[in-house]
């Protein structure tokens, strides 16, 4: 089946996104054994995370909820729960970076510490895209219009995906060496 292409496109972040979910994951898997995890991976899926789902992704899907919502009394509940959870992972997003950065400099941070905010930050991000993808895309794509989907892109600046993207940004090399590497 064929999808709206801001659908499409909208799913397909999501699938990047699980992508690095995945990569972080794997590195909590780590930190459980005793060894020490990949904090520079693990900071470079945060970072793109928070700068890009966090600024662009979610704002989108702000305005798009908002706008299915006035077309669908039986969502209302779930977008708004979505667009809370949005607020939630911004600040665990962060939390987590800050505790990754001590990591780093090797300041004292419990790696007790650092297990609970990856672990949490993985379970809700992870519920978090399932529910859209089930419950919320198929309304959106039968109910929103044109302009509704130009005015869900213009809600956020247009910055160009700096992972994914056609022309993807020098910081995130390492990160982009590794996912072609999984992907192989
Ligand atoms: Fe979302
Ligand atoms: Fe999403």
């Amino acid at each position: 089946m064929s999808h709206h292409p801001a659908v499409a496109a909208w799913r397909l972040e999501h699938e990047y996104f699980n992508r690095l979910l995945h990569l972080l994951q794997e590195q909590v898997d780590v930190l459980y054994t005793g060894e020490t995890p990949n904090y520079e991976l693990m900071l470079d899926i945060i970072d793109y995370l928070r700068d890009y789902a966090d600024q662009v992704h979610h704002p989108r899907e702000d305005e798009a909820f908002r706008r299915l919502a006035q077309r669908s009394a039986q969502h209302r509940k779930v977008l708004q729960r979505l667009h809370q959870e949005h607020r939630v992972i911004a600040k665990a997003g962060e939390n987590l970076r800050e505790l990754l950065q001590q990591a780093e400099n090797d300041s004292v941070v419990s790696r007790a510490e650092i297990e609970v905010a990856a672990a949490t930050y993985l379970v809700y991000w992870g519920n978090h895209i399932a529910r859209e993808e089930e419950e919320v895309l198929p309304a959106a794509e039968k109910l929103l219009t044109e302009s509704d989907w130009a005015a869900a892109r213009d809600a956020a600046p247009a910055m160009t995906d700096p992972l994914f993207g056609s022309d993807p940004q020098a910081r995130f090399r390492n990160l982009r060496r590794r996912i072609s590497s999984e992907a192989a």
